[in-house]
Order: structure tokens, then C-alpha cells, then sequence
């Protein structure tokens, strides 16, 4: 068996293999509430063979999602919408999981498709922003952020809690804290967004305060024997990386000693003049297998490792532990089947449900005589 086709166990749970979907927005809830759509999509995608499906950064507060399409479970009343999804990903075989999030100063936007941009000041569709310190994302995104208060922090930290409690109760089995792109907590650990004089900014340690005691906070409501992950980005291509990534690593360390399991390695997004490789096939496959070995837990990563060989190789090397494989699966929701069969996997077909996989066993593809 190849290697991305081995399973992955992580405290009690094991993935059938080493494929994950990482959260994608949809963009299409409101107020926080999932419909028919994204039940749909996830079901689709967890039925094309993934080992691992995680829902879609889902706000822990009103304000604090990125645009008005995006998921939320601040309140009860989104539970029953989430346990629909989580069960469906379940039953086709996947483990379902759930990133929740707050998106700071880059909330209050427009959808991708409408803009990407912060919604107009006068647009009642809009609402005020927070951050660390009042200072605006800059670009597409100028609204000033209200720099959080003390209690302000706590209360979002609560929220977390309170979010985290809600997508247990809907059956997630594994939980994504977004702590990357830029949003709340990775503005926090930036010394670009985050200038506070008080104990939440200024030296490594302070920045990193927000996110360990969030993390720690969740790790309460979260059982010991469910996997607790995050999104962090370790390095922001700003020209001071070897820094950035001293002192992520080590933000990294505290937060696995404080209950982490796993970190879904990515990039920071903070400031918007960067010199991100993108043009490297799966760029951060050498920075995250450094927080592997350096940090000492397992990683997960994505940005475009999605070419069959590559995803292999990245697993049979052991830079990564899981290879998260998005855009992919938007093009193809039996993405994962379709890297079986190209990597002759015996029975590329037992990756699907049975009702699809009695029939492909048989099938040679379109334009191809079949028995
Ligand atoms: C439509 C879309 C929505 C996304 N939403 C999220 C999100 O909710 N949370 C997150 O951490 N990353 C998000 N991302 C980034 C993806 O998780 C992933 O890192 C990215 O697509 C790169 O992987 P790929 O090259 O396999 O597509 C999104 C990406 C896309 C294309």
C-alpha cells in the first residue's frame, strides 16, 4: 500500500488515510446557518474517499466572521444544521472535523466573488471589526479595527469555549482552531498588526499569550481523547523569516505541552507585500516538516500538493502527516479515488461507498470498454 494510503491515528481516532480536505468557505450560510448546500458538498466530498473532511472556518462570534455567507456557532440554534453535516460525513466513512475561527480585522468583508473587499462603512450589511491594536489590514480591507479591551479578549476566548462545546455537541470528532491567514489570533502573534503595551503584546511571549490561552481555554470543553489541532502560518515570506519561524516554533512547542495535537502548518496572510513562493509546488512542505521535527507533533499542510506523486512522496518521506488537498476537491469530489487509481492502488474502488464502488470495480473510465 502506498504510503498516503496508510491510515493515521491521533489520540482516538484513526483516519482511513493520509488525505484530508482542508476547511473551504462556501460563502453561503445566513446568519451563521447552513442549508442544503453545504450539506450537499460536504456529503459529496466525504463520500470521494478523504480520510479526513474539515468544515469550513466557522465563525465563534456574529462579528466574527469573515464576510455574511460565513458559517457560525455561536448560538445553539446552529448545532442541528452542523450535526447534519457531521453525521453525513461520518457515514461515508471520513472523520468529520471543524475549523471555528475569529476573523479580527479582515471580518466584515465581501464574498470572493463580490469583492473580497471590506463591505461599505454605509452598508448595513457591514459591522465593526477587532483586533489587537487599531490597526487596519490595509488594501481591499481599510477599516479600522477597535483595539480589543481586556474584556473584550476574554469574552472572545469564551466564545471559542462556547463554540468549541457546540461542535462537539453536533458529533465533530476532530477541531480546528483558525489561528492563520492574518485573522484574530495569528494578528495577535504579528508585531506588524499587534502593538499593544499590555501583557497581550511587545516581546514573542506576550503576542502568543492570546492563542495559548485560547487554546488551553478549549482544551477544557474539548475530551482529552479527540484530537485538538490548529491553523497557524508559521512564516509570512516578509524577508524575516528564519525569525518568524524561531519564534512560531517555539509559540508551537507551548501550545502542544498545552494540549495540542496537531498543527495544520500554513502561512501568515498579515501583510499583503510578501514574496510567497506560489509558483513551488507544495512550497511549505520544507517549513512544516521543520515545525515537525523541531516542534515534535505531527503536521499537517496544504498549498498545492495536490499532484499524486508529490502527495506520496510527502508522506512516504515523512515531512507531513496528513496532506491537505483543497482546490482539488472542488474540482473533483472523488479527488482522493482518482489518486488511488493513479497510484494503482489495488482497489482504488474500496475508497468509495458501496454503491458506487460495486459498479467502478467493473468500469474503465469514460471512452473505455468496460465489462
Ligand atoms: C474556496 C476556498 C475557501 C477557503 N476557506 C478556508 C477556510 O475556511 N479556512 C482556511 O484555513 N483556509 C481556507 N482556504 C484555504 C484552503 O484551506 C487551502 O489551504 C488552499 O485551498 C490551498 O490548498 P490547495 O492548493 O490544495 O487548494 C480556502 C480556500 C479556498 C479555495
Amino acid at each position: 500500500m502506498s504510503a498516503l494510503f496508510t491510515p493515521f491515528q491521533l489520540k482516538d481516532v484513526t483516519l482511513r488515510n493520509r488525505i484530508a480536505i482542508p476547511p473551504m468557505c462556501q460563502y453561503s450560510a445566513v446568519d451563521g446557518f447552513t442549508n442544503e448546500w453545504h450539506w450537499a458538498h460536504y456529503a459529496g466530498m466525504a463520500r470521494g474517499g478523504a480520510g479526513l473532511v474539515i468544515v469550513e472556518a466557522t465563525g465563534v462570534s456574529p462579528e466574527g466572521r469573515i464576510t455574511p455567507g460565513c458559517t457560525g456557532l455561536w448560538s445553539d440554534e446552529h448545532i442541528s444544521g452542523m450535526a447534519r453535516i457531521a453525521a453525513s460525513i461520518k457515514a461515508a466513512g471520513a472523520v468529520p472535523g471543524i475549523q471555528i475561527g475569529h476573523a479580527g480585522r479582515k471580518a466584515s468583508a465581501n464574498k470572493p466573488w463580490e469583492g473580497d473587499d471590506h463591505i461599505a462603512a454605509d452598508d448595513p450589511r457591514g459591522w465593526d471589526t477587532l483586533a489587537p491594536s487599531a490597526i487596519a489590514s490595509g488594501g481591499g480591507l481599510p477599516k479600522v479595527p477597535k483595539a480589543m479591551t481586556l474584556d473584550d479578549i476574554a469574552r472572545v476566548k469564551a466564545d471559542f469555549v462556547s463554540a468549541a462545546r457546540r461542535a462537539l455537541e453536533a458529533g465533530f470528532e476532530w477541531l480546528e482552531l483558525h489561528f492563520a491567514h492574518g485573522y484574530l489570533a495569528q494578528s495577535f502573534f504579528s508585531a506588524y498588526s499587534n502593538q499593544r503595551t499590555d501583557q497581550y503584546g511587545g516581546s514573542a511571549e506576550n503576542r502568543g499569550r492570546f492563542l495559548l490561552e485560547t487554546l488551553a481555554a478549549v482544551r477544557e470543553v474539548w475530551p482529552t481523547h479527540l484530537p485538538l489541532t490548529a491553523r497557524f502560518g508559521v512564516i509570512e515570506y516578509d524577508g524575516q523569516d528564519e525569525q518568524t519561524l524561531t519564534e512560531s516554533i517555539e509559540l508551537v512547542r507551548k501550545m502542544h505541552a498545552a494540549g495540542l495535537d496537531m498543527l495544520n502548518v500554513s502561512v501568515n496572510f498579515v501583510i499583503a507585500d510578501t514574496q510567497i513562493p506560489w509558483g513551488t509546488p507544495a512550497f511549505l512542505a520544507p517549513v512544516a516538516e521543520r515545525v515537525r521535527r523541531e516542534a515534535g507533533l505531527p503536521v499537517a499542510s496544504s498549498w498545492s500538493m495536490d499532484d499524486p506523486h508529490t502527495a506520496q512522496r510527502l508522506i512516504a518521506d515523512q515531512q507531513l502527516d496528513l496532506v491537505m488537498i483543497g482546490r482539488a476537491h472542488l474540482a473533483n469530489p472523488h479527488y482522493a479515488y482518482a489518486l488511488a487509481q493513479i497510484l494503482k492502488q489495488d482497489r482504488a474502488d474500496w475508497l468509495l461507498p458501496a454503491p458506487y464502488a460495486h459498479w467502478l470495480s467493473r468500469y474503465n473510465g469514460p471512452g473505455k470498454v468496460s465489462a
